[in-house]
């Protein structure tokens, strides 16, 4: 993920590219070329909305900067939590000290709970909007316009983190004394390097969904767009 989100839009795949330092780090010693490439996009992502924004560039997506808040001891909901940004969101949070329930449909839920789940909703069966309350966080990887149906959650103080624009729901979020935050990943090598040490200690580890050689591209969004994505979808290069 480089030079991301100023590359353009004719950017696509491609086994050589010039890239400026600063975008990049070194590849952890203790995994392979595949699973250290699924790692960028999802990975700074969770780490920009969880952890760190790390940068003072204007949000193109709110007037004010997003700012991540503490999870050690805190009720966290990670929507989405077994695709790229979840499955690392879930280990961050984690890793941070939080207690987590995971949604994702029924089949997940091992997954889910290898990675530390400590609940498990499957969306197909339960909404989790209408079970759970009290919440400090949700994470929401799929966001948009129906984002605003986890306020209701989030206890007073609480925060909606959608990583998708659309949220249209601020007169409740208001009256329910709940901030709603989002930014747009960008690239960072230090960020990636700090990323690169959880996944070499295997303090965070990606999920490979599936690989493809570079030239089946089209392949790779097929198996995208059927959905139920658990973990990363990666390019291969020979
Ligand atoms: N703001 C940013 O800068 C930024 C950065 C990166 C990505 N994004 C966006 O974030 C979104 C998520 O990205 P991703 O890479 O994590 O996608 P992904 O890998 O395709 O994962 C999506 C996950 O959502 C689950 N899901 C589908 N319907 C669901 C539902 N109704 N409720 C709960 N879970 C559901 C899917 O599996 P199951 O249905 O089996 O549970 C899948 O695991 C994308 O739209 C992407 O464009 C934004």
């Amino acid at each position: 993920m480089i030079r991301f989100p100023s590359f353009g839009q004719s950017a696509a795949y491609a086994q050589f590219v010039a890239a400026p330092a600063s975008d990049l780090a070194l590849k952890p010693r203790g995994i392979d070329h595949v699973h250290a490439a699924g790692a960028p996009m999802s990975g700074l992502t969770a780490w920009q909305f969880l952890i760190e924004q790390g940068h003072n560039v204007p949000n193109p997506l709110q007037p004010e900067p997003h700012r991540p808040v503490p999870l050690k001891g805190k009720r966290v909901l990670i929507n989405g939590a077994a695709g790229g940004v979840g499955h690392i969101a879930v280990q961050l949070a984690k890793w941070q000290g939080a207690y987590v329930i995971a949604v994702a449909s029924g089949e997940q839920e091992t997954f889910l709970r290898e990675l530390g789940a400590d609940e498990f909703i499957d969306y197909t069966q339960i909404l989790p909007e209408d079970q759970i309350r009290d919440l400090d966080l949700v994470l929401d990887t799929m966001g948009g316009a129906t984002t605003g149906r986890f306020l209701r959650t989030l206890k007073r103080g609480g925060a909606l983190f959608p990583v998708l624009p659309g949220f249209a729901d601020a007169a409740e979020a208001a009256e329910r004394g709940v901030t709603v935050s989002m930014t747009q990943v960008r690239s960072s090598g230090p960020q990636l390097a700090e990323v690169g040490r959880l996944l070499d200690g295997g303090t965070v580890r990606i999920a490979i969904d599936s690989t493809f050689p570079l030239a089946d591209a089209r392949r790779a969004h097929e198996r995208a767009a059927r959905g139920h994505v658990r973990g990363k979808i990666v390019l291969t290069v020979e």
